[in-house]
């Protein structure tokens, strides 16, 4: 039977690919790759990266067959999970069309883990529900941002007794507002806690681009320390071409 891998490669350093996705990278034929092709800043630099990976932990070169990515309305559409689902489905089509036109195992190559904000999952389940290609599949677990940025930080991401809540920087206000007080909060392009109210009342320990040569780490109370993450996520991007940022936020005893 036909395999197709989801492997997780973890945040960017060739040092953070576990034994066991060395070896599944080592065992397809090929792997698929999605090129977004919609000028996202720091594509280039994250290809890079992927390709590092594999230059390290290859025994062999594989081919690397890239999909153009469908356009994906990114505007905050009023029906958000329709659009992410049409997104979906063309993805599938396309990840379709290009496994039936090259034959053998399959490999994704899933930033972090595959099952944080990642959507390989559902687009080759997708693919399999369509019914036109048979195959098996099967997840490898990667280090995810969220596993660094606590080793960095040597942080236990829950409090002794408390639940840990993760959310995008869309959810933050809301998740917030609700009571959530132990949030890690990722795809926060907009860096959504400097509009929290009372910035005095949170501690946050962030991370940029960790795992990579520009990577960036900051703590403190929120108020007082807001001005230098700002500052800090502009250098790393200036120097990186591309900042992705991970944080913890936990809200302080009154
Ligand atoms: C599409 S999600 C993918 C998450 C990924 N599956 C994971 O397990 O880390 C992208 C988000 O992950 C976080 N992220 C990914 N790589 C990162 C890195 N090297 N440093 C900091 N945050 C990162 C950022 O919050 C970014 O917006």
């Amino acid at each position: 039977m036909r395999r197709v891998r989801i492997i997780g490669i973890g945040p960017g350093h060739p040092d953070q690919v576990t034994v066991e996705a060395v070896r599944a990278m080592n065992e397809v034929d090929y792997f698929l790759v999605p090129d977004k092709t919609d000028g996202h800043a720091g594509t280039g630099e994250l290809l890079r990266a992927r390709e590092e990976i594999c230059r390290r932990h290859l025994s062999s070169p594989r081919p690397i067959v890239t999909v153009p990515d469908p356009e994906r309305d990114r505007d905050d559409p009023a029906d958000y999970r329709k659009a992410v689902e049409d997104w979906h489905e063309a993805r599938a089509a396309a990840f379709e069309q290009a496994m039936a036109a090259h034959p053998g195992d399959v490999g994704f190559l899933v930033w972090g883990d595959p099952s944080l904000y990642d959507s390989t999952i559902r687009v080759v389940e997708r693919v399999l529900a369509r019914g036109r290609l048979a195959f098996d599949y099967d997840v490898v677990p990667g280090v995810s941002s969220l596993h660094l940025l606590a080793a960095r930080h040597r942080l236990v991401l829950n409090d002794i007794g408390t639940s840990l809540t993760v959310a995008t920087g869309r959810r933050l206000p809301a998740e917030a507002a609700a009571g959530a007080d132990n949030l890690v909060v990722m795809l926060d392009g907009a860096l959504r806690c400097a509009a929290l109210p009372s910035p005095s009342s949170w501690w946050i320990w962030w991370g940029a681009n960790l795992g990579s040569p520009h990577e960036s780490l900051a703590a403190g109370r929120l108020d007082r320390v807001l001005d230098e993450i700002l500052r800090v996520r502009a250098e790393t991007r200036n120097a990186s071409g591309w900042v992705m940022d991970t944080y913890l936020m936990r809200r302080l005893p009154r």
